[in-house]
């Protein structure tokens, strides 16, 4: 498999540092030593259901800003890497509507057909995923997925990011996640996520911890064509 292309432009930096400068400022509080863990999830948990439950947008209660034509732009590689029916997690599923989406859009095509369930560090956001979707309230869970292990395993198990877990930890939660998620023969999908602007990028970094990727799917994010939105997935 190729290296994954890096860009260093401008506009990649800004965005993604947008995104990420209340991360960032926690993360120096906790490896100044000034808060604990555990102060570190809840913090994150506040911020995250205060802001998503600010909105009475489904995709901003999900994280994500743009219109709906963005929004299936950035997630559609997902319906790609469906290549069988089955049982679907999403690891952080917030409200619940990539779920609600990828089902649709699953169900639509009429290949394949998808149980979703949802799990959530915040009980405020699964509580709104639970009205929003009644249908599968009892497909909806709270816990941290570092730790949270399911009664049944999946057969996709989808997470956008490493960083729910503190970093230094990142490598052990994929470890939870394959050892405790996912069925064999089933699938982990890391992503969608933009491209990262430091080395290792996260192919690397999961190569080099073992984990080489099965597969990656790249392209351009909707709006600045000079960033990249990409998946890994693994079959176990
Ligand atoms: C960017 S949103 C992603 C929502 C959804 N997966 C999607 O793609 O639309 C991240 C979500 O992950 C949740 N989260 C963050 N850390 C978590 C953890 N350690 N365990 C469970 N959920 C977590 C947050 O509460 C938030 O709702």
């Amino acid at each position: 498999m190729e290296a994954i292309y890096i860009s260093n432009s401008d506009s990649v930096r800004r965005l993604i540092d947008k995104a990420h400068d209340f991360n960032q400022s926690l993360l120096e509080e906790l490896a100044e030593g000034k808060i604990t863990e555990e102060d570190w999830f809840e913090i994150n948990n506040k911020y995250f259901t205060e802001h998503y439950l600010a909105s009475d947008n489904p995709r901003s209660q999900s994280g994500h800003g743009g219109n709906e034509q963005g929004y299936f732009h950035s997630h559609q590689m997902l319906i790609d890497v469906i290549h069988k029916s089955g049982t679907f997690i999403d690891v952080g599923c917030a409200n619940g509507y990539l779920l609600e989406s990828l089902h649709r859009w699953i169900t639509n095509l009429g290949y394949y057909k998808l149980v979703c369930y949802g799990l959530d560090i915040s009980q405020g956001l699964i509580e709104l995923a639970k009205k929003r979707l009644p249908e599968w309230s009892n497909h909806f869970y709270t816990g941290n997925a570092v730790n949270w292990a399911p009664k049944e395993k999946f057969d996709f198990v989808c997470v956008k990011e490493l960083d729910y877990a503190v970093p230094g930890k990142q490598q052990l939660f994929l470890k939870h996640l394959f050892e405790h998620f996912v069925k064999p023969n089933g699938r982990l999908i890391l992503g969608p996520y933009s491209e990262e602007t430091s080395t290792p990028t996260m192919y690397e970094l999961v190569t080099s911890w073992g984990y080489k990727p099965t597969g990656y799917i790249e392209r351009s994010n909707y709006k600045h064509h000079d960033i990249s939105r990409r998946l890994l997935w693994w079959d176990l």
